[in-house]
């Protein structure tokens, strides 16, 4: 579609328990399912799943995507917050641990993960969700990091899964 589906609903507070949380993944997954419909590009699938997540949930300080466009190497897409890396060697901080595994990582502590790829000093917690498509190929990874310490639960880890997977299922053939 072309316009904005959903008009914007309040933030989800940093300090949110899963069942606030869950109603808010709900809402969004709406959002984005609306937003896709009938879009066949995938820079602007990636754009639109990045601003619905990052203005929906207080605690993500830096929300984007990772794209598995070279062997081996991710190259930075669609994000929202402060810089990011550009280039990330696969097995190389939590998003390479995400695309070499092709299991989500859920990071409590970044400064207790070795080999974390520091973009941001204030960043204290990520999780990094592989986008993958029915047929086994990694598109990319969704890497959500947060100033809080322990950011992430559960309920994040089930809900972005969610998300990853319909991205996968929509772009079965694209490698970009
Ligand atoms: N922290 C990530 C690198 C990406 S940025 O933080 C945006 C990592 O270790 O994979």
């Amino acid at each position: 579609m072309t316009g904005p589906a959903v008009l914007a609903a309040p933030t989800v507070p940093r300090d949110a328990g899963p069942d606030e949380r869950a109603a808010r993944y709900g809402e969004v997954r709406a959002a984005i399912a609306s937003l896709l419909d009938d879009e066949d590009d995938w820079v602007a699938a990636m754009a639109s799943v990045v601003c619905e997540l990052h203005h929906a949930f207080a605690y993500f300080d830096w929300t984007g995507f990772y794209r598995a466009v070279e062997p081996e190497v991710l190259i930075v897409g669609p994000y929202q917050g402060g810089h990011g890396c550009l280039r990330i060697p696969f097995g190389r901080g939590v998003c390479g641990a995400a695309a070499h595994t092709r299991e989500t990582q859920v990071v409590p502590d970044v400064e207790a993960f070795s080999g974390h790829i520091a973009c941001s000093s204030t960043t204290r917690s990520e999780i990094v969700v592989p986008v993958v498509t029915e047929g086994g190929a990694l598109l990319a990874v969704l890497d959500i990091d947060s100033n809080d310490p322990s950011a992430f639960l559960e309920v994040d880890r089930q809900h972005l899964e969610a998300i990853a997977q319909d991205l996968g299922r929509r772009f079965p053939h694209l490698q970009s």
